[in-house]
């Protein structure tokens, strides 16, 4: 069992604590954030860390606090400066880079800061760390699919001690953007579409990168992205308008930031998109009421890379000064990659148009944050230490079994795998199949196909060495784009010479991350075709898929016994891969996200609110007249080699008052032949209240490992921070009534027991 039965009621009730909208509520919840913020902050430096930074802040010159306020991206590709950054650097014009990493060039340019900047404040190193430095872990949405917090709070820390040792000491992760739209390739980030699970994951990650002391060595500071709506751009299409009322705001989006804040997150970073209006950057709901007010969150907001500048685009600013000025006005701190707060802001402050408050408020965050982290006292890094830690056994084990945690079985017919002792010869086909680059996708950090382990290359090595020899037989088949077929007979050449045929298909990584917004979620080029002729061989197939979104995959489900999802696996794709194909390891991970049957159906989510006229044989109901209303894989869904039975599930009440409690447990069984791991969720739904609410809503789970015919009883608690929601008014409220309890191995289906709330209405969760 993960860790996550210990953690979870500690998680809810601090991230539930928080869900308070009401100024007059927010005594009770500036107390507790008070008391998290002193048990998250991960060095109350107090005294002496504020007469640092006034001291410093005296000695500036309004030019050099602005610097402080300004990150520039360095060369991506070489990881030191672009031309002409070193003169800033020397006149202590730069606060932090982007993109600059590695010892020796990290080094390079804090010595120049050190020995030329006018006061010597070093710089700060950020990068895109999402899921792993030069260690690549699956990309989130396969980390999430491991259901397993514990796993991506390790991977986390695996990536904090890489880039540390590179001197990057501020990673923009984690992404935590609720995503229910597959056309949106940046769905690739995050937790998927539930607030529940990207809740948990988002603190996981926070307690991973940062530890409990981000100034600790091997910890980096990480950053909350992208604060908000992101996720819900119009048709997917990335940077898109967005418009989502308060209460999906409140219910939906905002939770998982929530739950990073509450885990002591040290940063967040606005988003690119426009919100109901106002762009995020300068948005007075989000960043002023709910982060600065409400939250009280008092570390830097960085503005997503030339986010600044682009209010200009947006409709909002003028020209580059009032977009500098809007922002500065609107809480951000710091400017990425466009530098109007550099070249505008001190003429704003000495015409009076910003405040000095204003100005001294941004740059004592970002001085914070540099003391925090340790950076006065160990500006530099030990270039013997990176070359240890990099890629080192430790680092390559743990990538192997995270990935191996976050493979889903979609279909098994007649137990094709695992791959049995019969089995003598292999074809690995397809375009993924020996692709390097694709395995680490599109967030790969300084992550290199040089090290990736291919899947083909993770089949060979597992027959490697064999008393009884495996051939393994390769053809690419078609290329992942494009119409050719010339290699289709080949790849059935080689699948008829076969006992097996494993295709590797999926999406180029390229198709996949930012600004890679799609209108077809099929399989790219002629990957279809190539695995109909496969599987017209008649030689028994499996499909493992690469991608990084649900895709519309109707034929495959439907034909080719067995699928394996693995996302896009990181460094040691291929062992992980083969581990499972061989049945070393029992997948166990289940789909974060719904996979739609046609593109048409989306947004598609589990957690969706009823209608009127729910779907029925009538005709003057909700629903398509072409397809049916259901997923191809439901949200929560994935097989194991062996089989599990839930039964007993059992409410320790039948009713409990509006600020109760009450615990259900249920059995789980392992009815197959082999180890297997379930992940048993627990749903709730709240049958009548005074706004509509979602048709079901995970509220608990728990990855549990079984031997054959193992049993263990899983307890879940239920408190009001599970039955609560925003009301009319937009009060977190528990309303009394009746409330069905549903658990089971997806978000389809399951056990049902229901109870009562009973009493007067509860304006606050606790
Ligand atoms: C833009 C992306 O939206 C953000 O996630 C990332 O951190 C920055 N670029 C910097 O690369």
């Amino acid at each position: 069992m993960t860790r996550h039965s210990r953690l979870r009621l500690d998680d809810i009730v601090a991230a539930r604590f928080m869900t308070v909208g009401r100024p007059r509520r927010l005594a009770g919840a500036a107390l507790a954030l008070a008391v998290v913020a002193a048990l998250a902050s991960p060095c109350s430096g107090g005294g002496a860390e504020d007469r640092r930074v006034d001291d410093l802040l005296a000695r500036m010159t309004i030019e050099e606090k602005f610097g402080q306020l300004q990150q520039l991206g360095g060369d991506a590709t070489t990881g030191g400066m672009r031309q002409g950054q070193d003169a800033l650097v020397r006149r202590g014009l730069i606060g932090s880079f982007i993109d600059v990493r590695g010892a020796r060039s990290s080094n390079e340019v804090q010595k120049l800061a050190l020995d030329s900047s006018p006061l010597k404040v070093p710089i700060l190193f950020g990068y895109d760390v999402v899921h792993g430095y030069r260690t690549i872990f699956p990309v989130p949405l396969g980390l999430a699919s491991a259901w397993d917090p514990e796993a991506w709070e390790r991977s986390a820390a695996v990536a904090a001690r890489e880039a540390s040792a590179a001197g990057v000491r501020w990673v923009f992760a984690p992404m935590v953007d609720v995503a229910r739209d597959p056309r949106w390739g940046r769905i690739v980030e995050g937790a998927g579409e539930d607030p529940y699970l990207g809740s948990i994951m988002a603190a996981a990650q926070v307690r991973g990168f940062q530890g409990r002391d981000y100034g600790a060595p091997g910890r980096v500071v990480a950053c909350a992205k992208h604060w908000v709506g992101y996720g819900a751009a119009e048709g997917g299409r990335d940077y898109n308008a967005a418009e989502v009322s308060e209460r999906t705001l409140r219910g939906v989006y905002f939770p998982p930031f929530r739950a990073a804040l509450d885990a002591g997150v040290g940063s967040f970073m606005t988003a690119l998109n426009e919100l109901n209006g106002v762009p995020a950057t300068v948005n007075p709901f989000t960043l002023g009421q709910v982060l600065r007010q409400e939250w009280r969150f008092d570390g830097p907001v960085v503005a997503d890379y030339q986010a600044v500048e682009q209010l200009i685009a947006h409709g909002v600013a003028a020209d580059g000064m009032d977009a500098a000025r809007i922002a500065l006005d609107a809480g951000v701190d710091v400017e990425e990659q466009s530098d109007l707060f550099r070249v505008h802001g001190p003429g704003l402050v000495r015409s009076g148009r910003l405040s000095r408050a204003r100005l001294d408020e941004a740059v004592r965050r970002v001085l914070r944050l540099k003391v925090r982290l340790g950076l006065f006292d160990n500006p530099f890094v030990d270039e013997s230490v990176e070359r240890s830690i990099i890629l080192s056994p430790e680092n390559l084990a743990a990538a192997r079994e995270v990935a191996g945690r976050s493979l889903v079985l979609l279909r098994n017919e007649g137990d094709v795998l695992p791959l049995g002792a019969g089995v003598r010869s292999i074809a690995v086909i397809g375009p993924m199949a020996d692709d390097s680059q694709v395995p680490i996708g599109p967030w790969f950090a300084d992550g290199k196909g040089e090290n990736t382990v291919t899947v083909l290359a993770g089949v060979r090595a597992k027959v490697a060495g064999r008393s009884d020899p495996v051939k393994v037989a390769y053809a690419k088949g078609c290329e992942a784009e494009g119409s050719s077929q010339d290699g289709f007979e080949e790849a059935v050449r080689v699948a008829r010479e076969s006992d097996v045929a494993i295709l590797v298909v999926g999406e180029p990584s390229t198709q996949s991350g930012e600004a890679t917004s799609l209108t077809s979620l099929d399989l790219p080029g002629r990957q279809l075709d190539l695995v109909k002729a496969v599987h017209a061989t008649g030689k028994p197939t499996v499909v493992v898929l690469l991608n990084g979104r649900p895709m519309t995959i109707g034929w495959v489900a439907d034909h080719v016994p067995s699928i394996l999802e693995a996302w896009y696996p990181g460094t040691q794709a291929g062992h992980a891969v083969a581990d499972a194909l061989f049945g070393d390891v029992n997948p166990g991970g289940k789909l974060p996200v719904t996979f739609p049957r046609s593109v048409g159906q989306v947004p598609l989510y589990y957690n969706h609110m009823n209608t009127g006229r729910p779907p029925s044989a009538y005709k003057y109901t909700s629903k398509y007249v072409d397809i049916d209303n259901g997923p191809l894989y439901p949200f929560g869904f994935g097989l194991s080699y062996t089989r599990f039975r839930l039964k007993d599930l059992r409410l320790g009440e039948t009713e409990i008052p509006v600020d109760g409690r009450l615990v259900a447990s249920v059995e789980v069984e392992n009815v197959g032949r082999r180890v297997g791991d379930e992940v048993v969720q627990l749903y709730l739904h709240d049958e009548v209240a005074s706004v509509t609410r979602p048709v079901k809503e995970l509220r608990g789970f728990r990855r549990v490992t079984l031997r054959p015919g193992e049993s263990r009883t899983l307890r879940f608690a239920i408190g009001p921070e599970d039955l609560g929601f925003y009301d009319r008014d937009m009060r977190f409220v528990v309303e009394p009534g009746r409330f069905g309890v549903i658990v089971g191995t997806s978000s389809e289906g399951g056990l049902v027991a229901t109870f009562d709330v009973v009493g007067q209405k509860s304006t606050t969760a606790r």
